[in-house]
């Protein structure tokens, strides 16, 4: 049975008061209209197009990206004069499903219960009850509990305002008989739109079986028309990631206090300090600890490893039982060994770290490969960058640097050198010896600092 899915995503966004166009607008650091795509896709559709209009030109790369149809609705006529311009996309298919791109929560399984309520030539329509059911579509049934329409608020009389069961706006109509149908759809109506709920009478007129599924949960049926209730669905979607996490084995701190932006893979026994945010695609393995203000993004972590607080990991892969932080910041291609220590001011690029390393306080660690036991000084810096070029640092197993010291790249320590506290490194270092630059300590004696001349 071949389901097609139409995503409407033509609609202004007044409300929302922006130069982005509404299903544009993130939620957990992902476009509204990009949630619904990614729950469509799992149904494996036929075909998946997206009606656009308003900001068509800001949603197109999108979905370009995600390999999905668009369909231009250049004047936005209603939500029926919407799926007619998507006709040619479901005109092989038994079936088609309408999605909203401002209704971004709505779980794959509700769909599911919605496709499989009826069969495929019946028409389904996904419900929810609300206390304020203002401004919604109200179901309208017969005595016998059948639907016989759907009213807009804006066309309903004071009996049928007091219904609370609501069109969600997602539906399941027979693919031919909408095919058939859509011309018949008029806009003498309130808002003199073409409306797709139109289309439940007109089902009913040529006995067209209507089927209903009533979602409990009314985030999943939400729609987005302003900030406030983008930050409230926000608030709901953190929630859920939140207690999904404590229901799988982790601590936090405050689940009020923890952003989730892409998708995590989080271990037993991990603790999670307050205003963390986990972005993209995050591994963390068990008993790790992640102090608090950590922003942790497209990143490994072994475990054991604690991260101290007010620490940045970008695209970093770290090993076992390792410390980080307080305030470090490790940028992309930062690869950590087990046990390796990464402390305060300290910025890592491209650079690898073997075992149990330490690079503790105030340096600047790029293009460099590192071995196992190495021990940096304060205030080490990589000179990695000539100003036109990137160049590496090679530094041996056990060798150490003495703090203040810059190591112009290409250059390389051997194993166990030591570098002298402020060495300005520009040729090799040999191993198991001590190098210097700078020169041998001398006393002046009687030596008179300058004055002040006279004028
Ligand atoms: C619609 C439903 C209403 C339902 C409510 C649920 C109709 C006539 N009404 O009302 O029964 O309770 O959603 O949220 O369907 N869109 C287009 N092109 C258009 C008009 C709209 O693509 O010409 C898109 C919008 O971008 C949006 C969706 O369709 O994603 C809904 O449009 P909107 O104007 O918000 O409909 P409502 O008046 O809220
Ligand atoms: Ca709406």
């Amino acid at each position: 049975m071949s389901l097609s899915i139409v995503i409407l995503a033509a609609g202004k966004g007044t409300r929302m008061k922006s130069a982005t166009t509404k299903v544009m607008h993130k939620l957990a650091g992902k476009a509204l209209v990009e949630h619904v795509i990614d729950t469509a896709m799992q149904l494996l559709p036929q075909s998946l197009a997206v009606v656009c209009g308003n900001g068509a030109e800001q949603v197109q790369p999108l979905l370009a990206s995600k390999q999905v149809n668009s369909v231009m609705q250049h004047e936005q006529n209603g939500t029926g004069h919407a799926v007619m311009q998507a006709q040619d996309e479901f005109a092989d298919a038994d079936q088609v499903l309408v999605l909203y791109g401002d209704v971004p929560l709505t779980q794959l399984s509700t769909l599911d219960d919605l496709i499989n309520c009826g069969d495929k030539n019946s028409l389904r329509i996904l419900t929810t009850k609300l206390a304020d059911p203002t401004g919604y579509g109200r179901i309208v049934r017969d005595d016998a509990s059948n639907v016989i329409c759907i009213t807009e608020q804006k066309d309903a009389d004071q009996a049928t305002l007091a219904i609370k069961e609501v069109n969600s706006g997602i539906m399941v109509l027979p693919a031919q008989w909408l095919t058939a149908s859509l011309s018949k759809l008029e806009n003498n109506n309130a808002q003199g739109e073409y409306y797709l709920t139109d289309m439940v009478a007109l089902a009913v007129a040529d006995g067209i079986a209507i089927n209903t599924v009533c979602c409990n949960d009314n985030a999943e049926v939400a729609g987005v028309n302003t900030r406030q209730q983008l930050a409230e669905l926000e608030r709901h979607y953190q929630q859920l990631q939140a207690n999904k996490l404590m229901a799988a084995g982790v601590t936090l701190a405050d689940p009020a206090r923890l952003d989730i932006r892409g998708d995590v893979t989080i271990g037993q026994d991990v603790s999670i300090d307050v205003n963390v945010i986990l972005e993209g695609a995050v591994k963390i393995a068990d008993n790790v600890t992640i102090g608090a203000n950590c922003i942790i993004k497209d990143s490994t972590i072994a475990a054991g490893t604690e991260i101290l607080a007010n620490s940045m990991l970008d695209k970093a892969t770290v090993g076992e039982n390792v410390n980080i932080g307080p305030f470090a910041r490790l940028r992309p291609g930062t690869v950590l060994a087990a046990q390796a220590k990464v402390g305060n001011f300290v910025e890592t690029k491209n650079a690898n770290i073997g075992v149990g390393s330490k690079i503790n306080h105030l340096s600047y660690i790029g293009d460099t490969d590192m071995g196992k036991g190495v021990n940096i000084g304060a205030g080490t810096i990589t000179c990695n960058y000539d100003g036109a070029n990137k160049h590496r640092t090679v530094i041996g197993d056990n060798a150490f640097i003495g703090s203040d010291s810059q190591l112009v790249a290409p250059v390389t320590i051997a194993e166990g050198a030591t570098i002298g506290a402020g060495t300005t490194l520009r040729k090799d270092a040999a191993a198991e010896a001590l190098t210097l630059t700078k020169t041998v300590q001398r006393t002046v004696a009687g030596w008179k600092r300058p004055v002040k001349k006279k004028t």
